[in-house]
């Protein structure tokens, strides 16, 4: 069944877990979701970006996740939208179905030049008046997402024109986080805690200090009605690197969060982990090494099957840290 974040996320932090959000744009992503979650009896959120409903086509993503819903009517599945670059985005969304959506304020319409704070609550504040109207939730993001240890903003840029962020301005701050959740009563908060997007978060094998766990705890102390998102939480599976250049990728080496870590930033208060490169991954591995592997083959569902399969790994191992597993 369809539901809102925001019933999910109260669920998670009456009982203490976290929820994987995994990004969406494809059937097979889809499946491995679905039954991963279906083993292991966990809710689910599918999110969309505007690239996958661009991918896909908005037509296509809505139906595929009706028929996630339709296929596991006992799984509750919210539909979210990631990263929203503007209300205009945002009520797309809503139109299309979804129960949720980001309004990432935190850049401006371009989705790459920081914005100012109130411009981020002015945009925020919006959408969460036309989503709540309707039953829809809001997660807002506040901060700059970039990682402590490149000193550098990756999608929100540290190598503009002001060049490199300081340590600080990477994290979101928490009196900041009070005064936007009290301007705008969104329902999440993307916060900065020392992550970002893609595959190339860290340069060095992280040694258990990749996210600013004491900035989590102050925020949570701030604002504990609001339930915090981490984004940019890939773990980026050594095993899965490797395959892919084992079989003929080029991938740089790079590290990214560890699954404990985020354990513990679930502990204090983290309740939506964003992966979305992880399941990238496992599915370009499981595909390059199929067709290595079996070089007469041509039949496309065998490839498919293999990265489906793969990706279901992850969701699995993920829905079972996060707590998630036997809450549907
Ligand atoms: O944060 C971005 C997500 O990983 C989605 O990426 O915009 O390429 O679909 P995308
Ligand atoms: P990753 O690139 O670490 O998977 O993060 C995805 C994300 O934050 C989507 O919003
Ligand atoms: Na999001
Ligand atoms: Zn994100």
């Amino acid at each position: 069944a369809l539901v809102s974040m925001r019933q999910l996320l109260d669920h998670a932090a009456e009982n203490g877990y976290g929820l994987p959000a995994f990004n969406v744009n494809n059937l097979e992503q889809v499946q491995a979701i679905m039954q991963a979650a279906d083993e292991c009896n966990s809710p689910v959120i599918m999110q969309g970006s505007a690239g996958a409903r661009k991918y896909a086509g908005e037509a296509f993503l809505r139906h595929l996740i009706d028929a996630a819903i339709e296929a596991y009517p006992h799984i509750p599945v919210v539909m979210h939208q990631d990263h929203g670059a503007s209300p205009a985005v945002c009520i797309n969304a809503i139109r299309s179905g979804f129960s949720s959506v980001m309004m990432d304020g935190s850049l401006k319409e371009d989705g790459k030049t920081p914005s100012s704070f109130e411009y981020n609550v002015e945009v925020t504040r919006k959408v969460v008046e036309m989503s709540h109207a309707v039953g829809v939730s809001v997660e807002g993001e506040l901060g700059c997402l970039g990682s402590l240890e490149s000193g550098h903003g990756e999608k929100e840029d540290g190598h503009g024109a002001e060049g490199v962020l300081t340590m600080d301005q990477l994290l979101t701050d928490p009196n900041e986080a009070a005064e936007f959740v009290k301007a705008t009563g969104v329902d999440a908060l993307a916060i900065a805690i020392g992550t970002s997007h893609g595959a190339y978060k860290f340069t060095r094998p992280p040694t258990g200090d990749v996210l600013a766990i004491s900035r989590i705890k102050e925020i949570h102390a701030r604002i504990p009605n609001t339930h915090l998102v981490m984004h940019g939480s890939s773990s980026v599976p050594q095993e899965w690197l490797k395959i892919i250049n084992d079989f003929g990728g080029t991938m740089g080496q790079t590290y990214g969060v560890p699954v404990e870590e985020i354990v513990e930033g679930i502990k204090h208060g983290v309740r939506k982990v964003n992966i979305d490169t992880d399941l990238r991954m496992a599915s370009t591995g499981a595909i390059r090494r199929y067709l290595a592997e079996n070089t007469k083959d041509f039949d496309p569902r065998k490839f498919y099957a293999a990265a489906t399969k793969a990706m279901k790994d992850i969701c699995k191992a993920r829905f079972e840290a996060f707590g998630s597993a036997g809450n549907a």
